[in-house]
């Protein structure tokens, strides 16, 4: 699509008119166009995923595994997430940035919730939150809503209830399954959220709650009829090392091309053809 064609944003050199905002979420599903989102945990990523025109990033609780290192994104904490957050909403002109609440943040309810929302949105210039859960999280969702802040939503697989799903399970299959993931897709709908994750459920069913809702579905393993898709960077662009989800296509091999390097660098400073004479200042 050229720019000239996106609903938002684009090539638009007012400021204000340039952000994506939740009313664009809405008009996309409505013309059918597609949404696009990365994660993104600081600001030299998040400023060329911009300029490419990426309609939001989500700052997400996976920094506990790609920036700290952690098995899961559990001991993730709001700490951490903050400054990564902050990085990334200030290094941005048009995406949408969506702070991620960690496992631990808003499950005693509403008050936490809306405390844990409003000291990303006072500390760090994101747009809009982000939560795990449906109808157990109804309540969190319409009480930061109702103090004017964004929610997205996120059923399906949701990482932080890893060990409580007995681990990356995929959701929604059966009636049983799918019924729980219609039901919690229209509790979030009803609490106010503007767009709901769907991750790991098969592609029909996603389909089939992508139908029944007013707000955009986004895909993380959904398929192709969900209103718009999303992908860890790390991922998405090779930098990861090991073990990939079968619905990640790579669009780059970043890390084999910094490994190779990595690997020059040090060949050439042992060898002495690192630094050169134009890498040299004179007196
Ligand atoms: O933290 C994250 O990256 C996420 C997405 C995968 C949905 O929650």
């Amino acid at each position: 699509m050229s720019e000239q064609e996106r609903p938002y944003g684009g090539g638009n050199d007012d400021p204000a008119l340039k952000r994506v905002r939740t009313r664009h979420f809405q008009r996309a599903k409505q013309n059918g166009i597609k949404i696009t989102g990365l994660t993104s945990y600081d600001c030299l990523s998040a400023r060329i995923f911009d300029e490419a025109g990426i309609d939001f990033l989500l700052v997400g609780d996976s920094a506990g595994n790609t920036v700290f290192g952690y098995d899961t994104t559990l001991p993730v904490t709001m700490d951490e997430l903050i400054p990564l957050t902050r990085a990334v909403a200030h290094a941005v002109s048009r995406a949408f940035v969506i702070a991620d609440l960690p496992f631990g943040s808003y499950e005693n309810g509403p008050d936490e919730a809306l405390n844990s929302a409003l000291r990303f949105m006072k500390e760090t210039g994101a747009h809009a939150v982000k939560l795990e859960g449906g109808e157990r999280s109804y309540k969190q969702i319409k009480r930061i809503v109702s103090a004017g802040i964004p929610v997205m939503g996120h059923i399906g697989f949701t990482p932080q209830s890893e060990h409580g799903l007995g681990g990356h399970v995929i959701q929604g299959r059966g009636d049983d399954g799918e019924q729980q993931l219609l039901a919690d897709a229209k509790a979030v709908e009803k609490a106010g959220a503007f767009a709901v994750v769907l991750e790991m459920v098969p592609s029909a069913i996603a389909g089939k709650v992508t139908q029944e809702l007013s707000i955009p579905t986004i895909s993380v393993g959904a398929g192709p009829e969900c209103d718009g898709q999303l992908l860890v960077w790390s991922d998405w662009a090779g930098f990861t090392r090991g073990r990939i989800p079968r619905f990640v296509k790579q669009y780059a091999q970043i890390g084999e091309t910094l490994l190779e390097a990595a690997r020059a660098y040090r060949d050439d400073v042992e060898s002495g053809v690192y630094p050169a004479p134009e890498h040299e200042y004179s007196e």
